[in-house]
């Protein structure tokens, strides 16, 4: 696609035009990349009871079915049986070896065959054909990244660790309480415009607006990312930022980081909200939501109180978007040079 289909400059660039949010083939032209992107799979809190996790969002994102085990490490295991293909996990447990329950092959949490039935004389079996292949596993902070040829990752982790490596992120507890999924009937970019820019604010999100102080609300781009910055507004519920924290003495009510393609990272006072946003066809998207709490007596205060609100909220706005965008009349917009930079910076992104 072409790099300049998006002015670097702002002020005289034009959004992106419709068909990358209506036309199947731009949209799987887009959606192939996203093999040799990292995508989140879990945090650690999530293997704590379990320790099988399966990955059902992979499945979406790059069409490869994966699954977490933990034993003395974790690992991101192929969940397709070597036999003849079926899915091994099919929900989260905890097992000492994965068994296929289509035929009882079994392999260890290492992805080792370590047994099937009714195989006597079948000859050069088994062979390391028949493990389970494993996949590249990050893991910054409790958190776990993954990705079927992955390098696009950057400096993101980077950037994060500079910010917020203050934070004991690895030590926030899965709360399965704060899991949601919603299917909405809207392009995934349509979402990620959305979320990257705080101009709606005032006109979507009245409560919201309540606890944020819309004048110092700051868009700071890096390299595959954009990081949001929440001002709480009076005494709203913000962090206890310590001296070496480069935004020590602000009143932040909310880091709301984005990662390319569709990772948000939302850390409030009481923890992290995770969503994904998982495009399951050219308009249609799930977005999933994973809740880690740090602080518990801080969970419904501030802009992080009421995600289920806000987030209605948005999906009203995204999908009447998506109905606009697929007018014969409208193509493409311009740009807030002070409101919208982050969506440019996505545009970019996404057409270069
Ligand atoms: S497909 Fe797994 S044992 Fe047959
Ligand atoms: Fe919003």
């Amino acid at each position: 696609m072409s790099s300049d289909l998006i002015d670097p400059d702002i002020s005289k660039a034009y959004t992106l035009p419709s068909r990358f949010y209506t036309d199947e083939l731009v949209f799987k032209d887009i959606i192939s990349d996203f093999a040799e992107c990292w995508h989140f799979a879990a945090h650690e809190s999530q293997l704590v009871k379990d320790n099988v996790l399966p990955l059902e969002h992979m499945e979406s994102l790059i069409g490869e079915p994966m699954v977490l085990t933990r034993d003395d490490e974790i690992r991101c295991l192929s969940n397709v049986c070597t036999h003849r293909g079926m899915l091994i996990a099919t929900e989260s447990c905890t097992a000492s070896t994965l068994k296929c329950g289509y035929h009882g092959r079994t392999f260890g949490l290492d992805g080792c065959f370590r047994n099937m039935p009714e195989f006597e004389g079948v000859k050069g079996f088994p062979s390391p054909a028949d493990d389970l292949s494993s996949f590249n596993l990050k893991r910054w902070k409790g958190l776990l990244f993954t990705g079927k040829t992955p390098f696009r990752f950057n400096d993101c982790l980077e950037e994060l660790q500079a910010r917020i490596g203050w934070m004991p992120i690895e030590s926030f507890e899965h709360d399965s309480s704060r899991h949601r999924s919603y299917d909405i009937d809207a392009n995934w970019a349509l979402y990620v415009d959305n979320y990257l820019e705080g101009f709606h604010i005032p006109y979507v999100h009245g409560d919201l607006h309540g606890e944020l102080d819309y004048g110092s609300y700051r868009t700071e781009l890096f390299e595959g990312g954009v990081l949001q910055v929440g001002i709480a507004r009076g005494d709203e519920s913000c962090f206890d930022l310590p001296e070496s924290s480069t935004d020590y003495g602000q009143s932040i009510a909310a880091y709301y980081y984005w990662l390319f393609p569709g990772l948000m990272l939302n850390f409030y006072p009481w923890g992290l909200s995770v969503n994904l946003v998982i495009p399951l066809s050219v308009n249609k998207t799930r977005i999933v939501y994973h809740g880690f709490v740090w602080d518990r007596s801080k969970l419904g205060e501030g802009a992080g109180g009421d995600l289920d609100k806000v987030e209605a909220e948005d999906q009203d706005i995204v999908e009447s978007t998506h109905r606009g965008v697929g007018s014969g009349i409208y193509d493409r917009g311009r740009y807030s040079p002070t409101r919208e930079t982050g969506v440019h910076h996505f545009h970019r992104m996404l057409t270069s």
